[in-house]
């Protein structure tokens, strides 16, 4: 038997009220004790929450600790776990230029206490990631920021944070959210690649990560499961958001599988096979239409697609014939190093097999056979193979 899927779910996911930019709420406000139970009764083992879903904002200390109790009694009888909670750092319009970045110094402090606060709850409840969505991070015309003081401050924004969490022994990681725009007309650290550069400049780079979404990168055109292959290589793939999205337009959030069929096929293949050992996050919104008995249809079904796809990866991988097409591929050949054990430049520079004996018209000939191996996975992600 192998481990059960962890899978985790937003509060602010299955509790969206539908507020869009063009219309109202079509559901009623969802109680986060009762979003834990019915996580919990669906079959998922984590929750995860921005501050203001919990506690909404302006909230009395007595209100908040009495929220905070009932939550914590939630999870005491349900058994799941907080493995996961960032900060709402986009809703209200002190945050309409930013948090971490915004031209306002007050503002930014502000931000700061604002993370440092719903941290020290985090690490109350045993989550051992930190995301931070830079949502409001950017600008809509280029007047408006000085890139690199923006990148400064961000840098300093998040060592600040991540210096708090050392100094505390909160031992949690810190998880960057890219996304190319929306609600910001542009967004800074728009791409995964882009905040890996970011990362590399932190001086507390070894505890900063990154949590990339599916359909913000596909919102820039870019292939996810490349994405998170080079997060994965980078050893920074500290938790995911998974969820469906159709091309370059509005971030729609659909269910997980929904979107992509293929790239989400590969994708559980990858998080299956590659080291991930995260939990699985849904970060979607069930369709505006939906009354809650959608929602819940919405929450069962971005597990079960999950499921059926770790499934037909599993069954695609094991297949003799895809072993065979992966090996008639080469697939596996890109995996031996280029150069021989010991070998040296020079020495590859006097190996006349190499160049003046290698006839590339010759090996130019043969076809890599790569249109079977990617029908083979189109017919395990259909199911017409089991
Ligand atoms: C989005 C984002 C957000 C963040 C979340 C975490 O869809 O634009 O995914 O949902 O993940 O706010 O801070
Ligand atoms: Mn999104
Ligand atoms: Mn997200």
């Amino acid at each position: 038997m192998t481990d059960p899927v962890k899978f985790s779910f937003g509060l602010w996911t299955v509790g969206w009220r539908a507020v869009d930019p063009f219309g109202e709420a079509t559901r009623p406000a969802l109680d986060p004790v009762e979003a834990v139970h019915k996580l919990a009764e669906l079959g998922a083992y984590g929750v995860t929450f921005h501050d203001d879903d919990l506690i909404p904002f302006g909230s009395d200390d007595t209100a908040r600790d009495a929220q905070i109790a009932r939550f914590k009694q939630a999870l005491a009888d349900t058994g799941l776990v907080v493995p996961m909670a960032t900060t709402n750092l986009f809703n209200h319009p002190v945050f309409r230029d930013g948090g971490l970045t915004s031209n306002d110094r007050s503002v930014r402090r502000y931000a700061l206490r604002k993370v440092m606060r719903n941290m020290d709850l985090a690490a109350e409840l045993g989550a051992h990631t930190y995301v931070l969505w830079g949502g409001r991070e950017g600008s809509e015309t280029d007047a408006a920021k000085d890139v690199a003081a923006a990148l400064d401050r961000y840098r300093e924004g998040i060592d600040t944070l991540a210096q708090y969490v050392k100094d505390n022994d909160y031992g949690l990681r810190l998880a960057l959210e890219p996304k190319p725009n929306e609600p910001r007309g542009d967004i800074f650290l728009p791409t995964i690649g882009h905040a890996l550069a970011f990362i590399s400049q932190l001086e507390h780079h070894d505890i900063v990560g990154l949590n990339p979404e599916v359909g913000h990168e596909q919102m820039a055109g870019l292939n996810f499961v490349h994405g998170i292959g080079q997060a994965l290589w980078q050893g920074k793939l500290f938790h995911i958001d998974l969820n469906g999205q159709r091309g370059p337009r509005y971030d729609q959030d659909l269910i997980f599988g929904h979107g992509d069929l293929l790239s989400a096929f590969f994708l559980v293949d990858l998080l299956e096979t590659g080291g991930y050992d995260g939990p699985r996050h849904f970060d979607y919104k069930p369709f505006r239409t939906e009354d809650i008995d959608g929602v819940w249809a919405s929450a069962a079904a971005n597990m079960r697609s999950y499921t059926l796809l770790k499934e037909r990866a599993e069954a695609f991988r094991k297949d003799p014939e895809v072993q065979a097409a992966l090996a008639a591929s080469r697939v596996p050949e890109l995996s031996v190093p280029t150069l021989a054990p010991g070998e040296t430049p020079a020495d590859l520079r006097n190996d006349k097999s190499a160049f003046e004996e290698f006839d590339p018209d010759k090996a130019a000939e043969r076809g890599y056979g790569f249109a079977h191996l990617s029908q083979l996975a189109f017919e395990y992600a259909v199911g017409a193979r089991l």
